[in-house]
């Protein structure tokens, strides 16, 4: 049977107090939405659906990759109303899934799992919690089988003592739900059309029911407030935290680190408190990297040194480099084998030779640079004459003199030995000193100015 998720996203999310709709407040840096979209896709869907209210055209433009259809429901008339929306734009032989686009850490072992009993079954997730208050609770007969689902405002006192509670989430062939629904009215304190009533339905037509329960609490944890989403994110990135050491890395502590993306990270590296990574980032085995560092869309080779306070953003760097402390590296750097970016220096756009040396407070753009290079501290290449970007092209064994300014488009070519404090304008030779330094003078009794 194929795969139909409906993602229920038309609440307003009044508790959040933000302007955005609640589903694109972000978890790791990812709409909330998007998580259970992803989840969707995970499962193989053969088609999404999200069901809309607050927001819409927000909510259409942010998500406008998702291969998803979207419906709106006007009125939020309630969960059992919301699901109706869909059956239009859905195959109605296909298992039906009903996901929350504000639940975002449901795992997708326990959505298999509760999809192999909504074969010829409606399949619902329960959970059993110590404080099941504000949930609709289980009701089950004498023979253990679901009979129905009672929500908090509407429960007895007796089966509010009941710790079984809907999360919510529940999978069936879709003309079976559609079939349910048709006949569900809104006669409860609320005034709601409850999904939830389906199940009675179900119970008096003899359609079986079967339940199953995910590992852990939070996979089906909703986001109502900040508090909520603060508290899921913990729990994402402490997971993300232990799964990279158990796969080999060492963590400083492991509720210091960020993952806001996809990490692919080697045995042995090493990553110190308070990092951040974003995006797609690869780290390959024995690196360190030190605290305070901020990565994103990078890709890292082996046995690199990364120093406290760096940030890297699209940067490719290779074996044996050595980074900062207080580097910044923007994007298409490329830093080759050996190569050393030290404190203070900014280089965007540029290839560092193998073995090549940037060491302290400099400015690198645009440039190409060739192996061995020592480029002396405060050296700034200038790169842009106020319309167009120029390269500068540095090549093997130069040497470049202390606060040297480089006058983009120029070229220095191998073995040249450029004095301190130099303007270069023009292109220079091999194996050749350059300098442009006003000489010295020495005005002997110089007497100071005395007020
Ligand atoms: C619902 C369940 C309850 C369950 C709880 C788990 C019903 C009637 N009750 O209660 O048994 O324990 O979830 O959290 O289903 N939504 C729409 N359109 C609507 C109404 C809701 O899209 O018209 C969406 C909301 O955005 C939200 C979700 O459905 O994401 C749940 O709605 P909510 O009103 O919060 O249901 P609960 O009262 O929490
Ligand atoms: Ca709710």
């Amino acid at each position: 049977m194929g795969l139909s998720v409906v993602i229920l996203a038309a609440g307003k999310g009044t508790r959040m107090k933000s302007s955005l709709p609640k589903v694109l407040h972000k978890l790791a840096n990812k709409p909330l939405v998007e998580h259970v979209y992803d989840t969707a896709m995970g499962l193989g869907a053969d088609e999404v659906v999200v069901v809309y209210g607050h927001g819409g055209e927000q909510l259409k433009e942010s998500c406008s990759h998702f291969k998803a259809k979207w419906v709106e429901q006007k009125e939020q008339l309630g969960t059992g109303h919301a699901v109706q929306q869909v059956f239009d734009d859905i195959n109605l032989q296909n298992t039906l899934l009903v996901l929350y686009g504000d639940v975002p850490l449901t795992r997708l072992e326990t959505l298999q799992a509760l999809l192999k009993g909504a074969d010829d079954k409606i399949a619902l997730l329960s959970v059993n919690l110590e404080n099941p208050f504000g949930y609709g609770r289980i009701l089950r007969n004498e023979q253990g089988e679901v009979c129905g689902i009672v929500e908090q405002k509407d429960a007895t006192d007796e089966q509010l003592k009941i710790q079984e509670v809907n999360t919510g989430i529940l999978a069936a062939k879709g003309s079976t739900l559609k079939n349910l629904l048709e006949n569900i009215n809104n006669n409860n304190s609320q005034g709601e059309y409850y999904l939830t009533d389906i199940f009675e339905l179900a119970a008096k037509d003899n359609i079986a029911i079967t339940t199953s329960q995910p590992a852990h609490c939070y996979e089906v944890e909703g986001v109502n407030n900040r508090l909520q989403l603060a508290c899921l994110e913990r729990i994402y990135q402490r997971n993300i935290a232990d799964q990279l050491m158990l796969d080999g890395v060492a963590l400083a502590d492991p509720d210091r680190l960020d993952v806001r993306g996809q990490v692919e990270i080697g045995h042995d590296v090493f990553i110190d408190v308070n990092v951040i990574l974003e995006g797609n980032v690869k780290i390959a085995a024995g690196t360190q990297i030190g605290p305070n560092c901020v990565i994103s869309d990078s890709v890292i080779g082996e046995n690199v040194v990364i120093r406290a306070n760096c940030v890297l953003e699209n940067v490719q760097v290779d074996n044996r480099v050595e980074i900062g402390p207080f580097a910044r590296l923007r994007p298409e750097t490329h830093l080759h084998d050996g190569s050393k970016v030290g404190n203070f220096v900014e280089i965007k756009k540029s290839e560092i030779g193998e073995g090549s040396k940037v060491n302290h407070l400099s400015y690198i753009g645009d440039t190409e640079m060739g192996k061995n290079v020592n480029v002396g501290a405060g050296t700034i290449t200038c790169n842009y004459d106020g319309a167009f970007k120029h390269k500068t092209v540095i090549k093997d064994n130069v040497f470049v003199g202390s606060d040297t300014q480089l006058v983009a488009p120029v070229t220095v070519e191998a073995n040249t030995t450029i004095g301190a404090g130099t303007t270069l304008t023009k292109d220079t030779e091999t194996d050749v000193l350059v300098i442009s330094r006003a000489p010295q003078k020495t005005i002997t009794g110089w007497q100071r100015p005395k007020k």
